[in-house]
């Protein structure tokens, strides 16, 4: 079997950063799956879509032309064939990213894609509902939490940090709409697998996650 670490968990929880590193310091590959949603979103805006169309916006999940290509400093995502790596980060591609992921025929058309990322020596994917329905085999399942406040105190710093001016009030409420829009939805709500382990990184540093996240993987794995 291949071994499946799935960390779940809301927006700015750190989910990306600690995925990165686990993956690297494993050898494992990486599914960012909020990228496929916002690359969902994305594409759907450039076509023209009706982005309140949950049968047209299916069949964009379905036939997404993507490609996550590893270089020196990270990951380039092309969508048919044109980078959109940091168009894809927009706040507003966020949103609308959310918007989408509450259609089940978004989430059944972006599944296959997901399992696909699944290859030895093991995988690491990042998202909402990995260890409930995408993985739901994962012999490692993690859900990361923070508190609101602090996830959107690390969104504005992310923001000023690239140049960007951030309000700390507009995002809070962004971060509030999308924990209520991810947990409340029908589909894969955001809630945690039965058999994960929950961990808070409110007053923990990136270390200190990484850290707890490992002893957990040597234990399981
Ligand atoms: O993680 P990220 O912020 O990039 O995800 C963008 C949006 O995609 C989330 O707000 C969430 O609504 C959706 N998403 C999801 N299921 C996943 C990953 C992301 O519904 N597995």
């Amino acid at each position: 079997m291949i071994p499946v670490i799935t960390i779940d968990g809301p927006s700015g929880a750190g989910k990306g950063t600690i995925c990165q590193l686990l993956a690297k310091k494993l050898g494992y590959s990486l599914l960012d799956s909020g990228a496929l949603y916002r690359l969902t979103a994305l594409a759907g805006q450039l076509k023209g879509a009706d982005l309140a169309d949950p049968d047209v916006m299916g069949k964009i999940a379905e036939n997404l032309a993507v490609e996550f290509n590893v270089t020196d400093t990270g990951v380039a995502i092309l969508l048919e064939g044109k980078d959109v790596s940091q168009a894809i980060r927009q706040e507003q591609v966020g949103m609308d990213a959310s918007q989408v992921a509450a259609y089940p025929q978004v989430r059944s058309g972006l599944l296959a894609c997901q399992r696909q990322f699944a290859k030895l020596p093991g995988l690491v994917a990042d998202g909402r509902d990995m260890g409930t329905t995408v993985f739901p085999d994962a012999p490692v399942k993690i859900f990361l939490t923070a508190s609101a406040e602090e996830r959107a105190k690390r969104r504005v710093l992310q923001l000023e940090e690239k140049g960007e001016t951030a309000d700390m009030a507009t995002i809070l409420a962004d971060i509030e709409l999308r924990d209520k829009r991810d947990r409340e939805r029908k589909e894969s709500p955001l809630v945690p697998a039965a058999d994960a382990l929950e961990l808070d990184s409110t007053s923990l540093s990136i270390e200190g996650v990484l850290e707890e996240v490992l002893n957990v993987v040597q234990q399981k794995l």
